[in-house]
């Protein structure tokens, strides 16, 4: 069968499709243009894309062969599932392999605007310091805080984790509360929404991007956090209304944030570029070599399961494609 793989993927794993199949790479490191995805995409059976790659219905509409879409990438909000079951295309994405790294760079981000490590750091490249002070440069303590995760999955519990490490409180906000047992053993206390954003010195949010959780964080939600508070962002930009983000931190509605994702990505707002009080990486969550390579097997794997017609390790809707039975 034919197969286009959208990212540069190392040789082994390429080696892995070959064979079985006949691959096309786009190769290289940006994204593939959507017009050439629209043209070749009538071409293949599966497709491994990432979470640049808007697979909708339109795309769907040329994509007479396609089986399944193989996403690199946990999210899957670039792909419009339903429209894929419709036409009996299979959708998988890569859990678990990123949960560690990504709850470490949520950690990172915490201590960054925590204890001003980016900041700092420019100080010192741009020949700025000049001598040790007493009541210089100073941040805020982490041990003792309270740190809010909304949305209490794998890498939300991973966050708990770490959070329990560096002696901080962690409460949670999810739709579906843990159960006792769970809660302890996370050392996590539930809240409501309203009540963990007015207590928390760090408010992280960890949930997929969808209808429901877009502009989950706007002007009333920011209003409602502690004016020496912060936002922490690993998930998805538009979970975030980043004009309300902008305006709360103009203002001093909050003190500052933590940013790993962008609402228009990968334009970052002019305004944040320019606070000293917002640290700002480039979507970097799951970028460690040991991740980013798991991710591209599990990828592979999937792929390569469903083009056997077999049941994919990931597969996000075997049952809507299938059946139940199947
Ligand atoms: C994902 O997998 O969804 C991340 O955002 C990129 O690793």
């Amino acid at each position: 069968m034919d197969v286009l793989v959208t990212i540069s993927l190392p040789e082994h794993l390429l080696a892995r499709i070959k064979v079985e199949h006949s691959v096309t790479c786009h190769g290289g490191d940006s994204p593939i243009p959507r017009r050439e995805l629209e043209s070749l995409i009538d071409g293949f059976d599966g497709i491994l894309c990432t979470i640049t790659d808007r697979i909708d219905a339109s795309l769907l509409e040329k994509a007479t062969r396609l089986k399944v879409v193989a996403n690199y990438g946990v999210g899957y909000d670039n792909i419009d599932v339903r429209a894929c079951s419709a036409k009996g295309v299979l959708v998988t994405n890569t859990p678990d392999v990123l949960t560690d790294a990504t709850a470490d760079l949520t950690m990172a981000l915490v201590l960054s605007v925590a204890r001003r490590v980016a900041e700092g750091d420019s100080i010192v490249r741009e020949g700025k310091f000049r001598a040790w002070s007493p009541f210089g440069f100073l941040g805020t303590e982490v041990s003792g805080k309270t740190l809010g995760i909304i949305g209490l999955g794998r890498i939300g519990k991973a966050v708990a984790e770490r959070a329990n490490g560096f002696k901080m409180k962690v409460l949670y906000y999810k739709q579906s509360r843990l159960n006792s047992e769970e809660e302890r053993a996370f050392k996590v206390s539930y809240a409501g929404m309203q009540e963990l954003l007015k207590e928390s010195d760090f408010v992280s949010l960890h949930v997929p991007l969808t209808q429901g959780t877009y502009h989950l964080m706007g002007a009333e939600q920011f209003s409602l956090m502690k004016r020496t508070s912060y936002l922490i962002n690993t998930s998805r930009g538009p979970v975030v209304d980043e004009e309300a983000l902008v305006h709360a931190l103009e203002t001093g509605v909050i003190a500052g944030a933590g940013l790993d994702v962008y609402e228009k990505e990968p334009h970052v707002h002019s305004e944040l570029i320019r606070m000293k009080n917002v640290v700002l990486l480039p979507h970097l969550g799951s970028a460690t070599i040991e991740t980013r390579t798991k991710m591209a097997e599990r990828a592979v794997s999937n792929l390569l399961a469903a083009l056997r017609n077999e049941r994919p390790k990931d597969c996000l809707n075997w049952e809507a494609v299938y059946g139940v039975s199947g």
